[in-house]
């Protein structure tokens, strides 16, 4: 449409870039005649008939699925959807309690109940992963008239575990399994990565496509295959909390994705590997510093880089900042980076940032931990009160050291990764305070407009 050079009587206000303000025209001029809107021909998001439905079956036909939808507000838009669609006010819901925060407000949009199940702590890296199957076991025995289960998969830093089974097991209760598949959208290019949760059986699966392919930002892929809940619901929801104006550049690129993981040969996958065992070998190549060992549950194109207690995380990102590379996430003892879906181009670079790490690197005894492993205590765990009673109550505003006992009026989350340390309707622990108190101190950023906390006033 672009190359028709079409004439704008309509939306955007910017018509194909004729009218951007001249400091920000150069950065802007190759995406604007392409920021389009649903005239002839571009078909439309929301009840796509034409080139939007090719492309989604393109997608659907790559990624196995029934149907897939085109997102353009991220995994955010397709967590919440497909909550809205699975379960209504009052209606219990099974839920990984380590989930992104997208997940927590697509509880409380639904006004749902949820019974959180707890992640297992793992001592050795220091974090906390998946629920165990004995865990969602007993849940779903203490409640099997739950409308869904809500996992996430993979996690974070790229661990896996048997979804598969858990999936089967849900099954055999009627009830759908929804996963938060995020950071997962290249599983399906199968080996060396691992299988994802759509391909084992799950209901509803939302991959961001922005995260490990090559899309812009804020660009998902919702993915469904289920007898439990019909596609023509999810629509209903997405069409209710995306734009009435989604982006062209955005929905170009999630095809653009889709061709580029559907075209990627074995070849390509086998260089990708290549250049991240090289990777992995240059991060490795300091004293200080350990790469932690892939195993083959693991996405390889996580790289978590383990930083001995002798020294300081922050100590080690300033230098490689100084040298403008940036990871993913950092924690009080790791550093996470993620590698492309193509093999890495500035290995001169990284390896002069990692001499500076050996060379500058000092012993300063790293006094910062994370006590975190009592946080999630609770194998099954329901919120204090109800998002029916939240929404009637007032609430004030209480210094963090007189929060224990209170009931938790929002959300403490800490980004990334953008999993709630405490939940809006959260009984506040010694633990919670604690795990602020070290959190604030070691400078991580804290989702919240004030100082303190809010919490209900009864
Ligand atoms: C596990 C998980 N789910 C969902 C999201 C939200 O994804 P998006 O940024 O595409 O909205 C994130 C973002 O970091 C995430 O880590």
């Amino acid at each position: 449409m672009a190359a028709r050079n079409p004439v704008s009587f309509h939306v955007p206000g910017h018509k194909h870039g004729e009218l951007f303000p001249e400091s920000a025209r150069k950065s802007f001029a190759q995406i604007l005649p392409l920021d389009m809107t649903e005239i002839p021909g571009l078909d439309d998001l929301h009840a796509p008939k034409e080139v939007i439905a090719e492309a989604e079956m393109l997608a659907a036909d790559f990624f196995q699925s029934d149907h897939t939808f085109f997102l353009v507000g991220g995994s955010t838009a397709g967590n919440i959807a497909m909550l809205l669609a699975s379960c209504s006010a009052g209606d219990q819901v099974i839920v990984q309690r380590n989930s992104h925060k997208s997940v927590m407000n697509g509880l409380e949009l639904c006004a749902a109940d949820p019974i959180y199940i707890a992640p297992e702590y793992n001592q050795e890296l220091g974090r906390y992963t998946a629920p165990s199957y004995a865990s969602l076991k007993k849940a779903l025995e203490l409640y099997p008239s739950v409308k869904a289960v809500m996992l996430t998969y993979p996690d974070y830093f790229g661990d896996t575990y048997d979804i598969g089974e858990m999936i089967e097991l849900v099954h055999t209760y009627d009830i759908p399994v929804l996963v938060d598949e995020a950071h997962g959208v290249h599983f399906s290019l199968g080996d060396p990565f691992p299988p994802s949760s759509l391909e084992l059986g799950a209901d509803i699966v939302v991959q961001s496509a922005h995260k490990m392919a090559p899309a812009m930002t804020m660009t998902a892929f919702l993915h469904i295959n289920s007898r439990f809940i019909s596609k023509e619901r999810v629509a209903y929801f997405l069409q209710m909390i995306q734009s009435s104006s989604p982006s062209y550049p955005l929905m170009a690129s999630l095809d653009i994705s889709r061709a580029f993981l559907a075209t990627l040969s074995p070849r390509d996958v086998d260089a990708v590997m290549e250049s991240v065992r090289s990777v992995r070998e240059i991060l490795n190549a300091t004293d200080q510093l350990e790469v932690l060992p892939y195993i083959r549950t693991h996405d390889p194109l996580k790289i978590t880089l383990h930083v001995k207690h002798l020294y300081h995380v922050k100590d080690v990102t300033r230098i490689l900042e100084g040298e403008n590379i940036f990871p993913e996430l950092v924690t009080h003892n790791q550093i996470l980076f993620i590698h492309a879906l193509h093999p890495f181009t500035q290995v001169y670079r990284l390896r002069h940032a990692m001499k500076k790490v050996q060379e500058q690197l000092k012993f300063t005894h790293n006094s910062a931990t994370m006590d975190i492993k009592d946080i999630f205590m609770q194998p099954i765990q329901q919120l204090a009160l109800s998002y029916q009673e939240m929404s009637q109550l007032p609430y004030k505003r209480v210094p963090l050291d007189e929060g224990v006992g209170h009931i938790a009026a929002e959300a403490i989350i800490p980004y990334p990764p953008g999993i709630p340390l405490v939940l809006k309707g959260e009984r506040i622990t010694k633990a919670h305070i604690l795990a602020m108190e070290q959190l604030q101190k070691q400078g991580v950023g804290i989702q919240q407009r004030d100082e303190g906390l809010q919490v209900y006033r009864f």
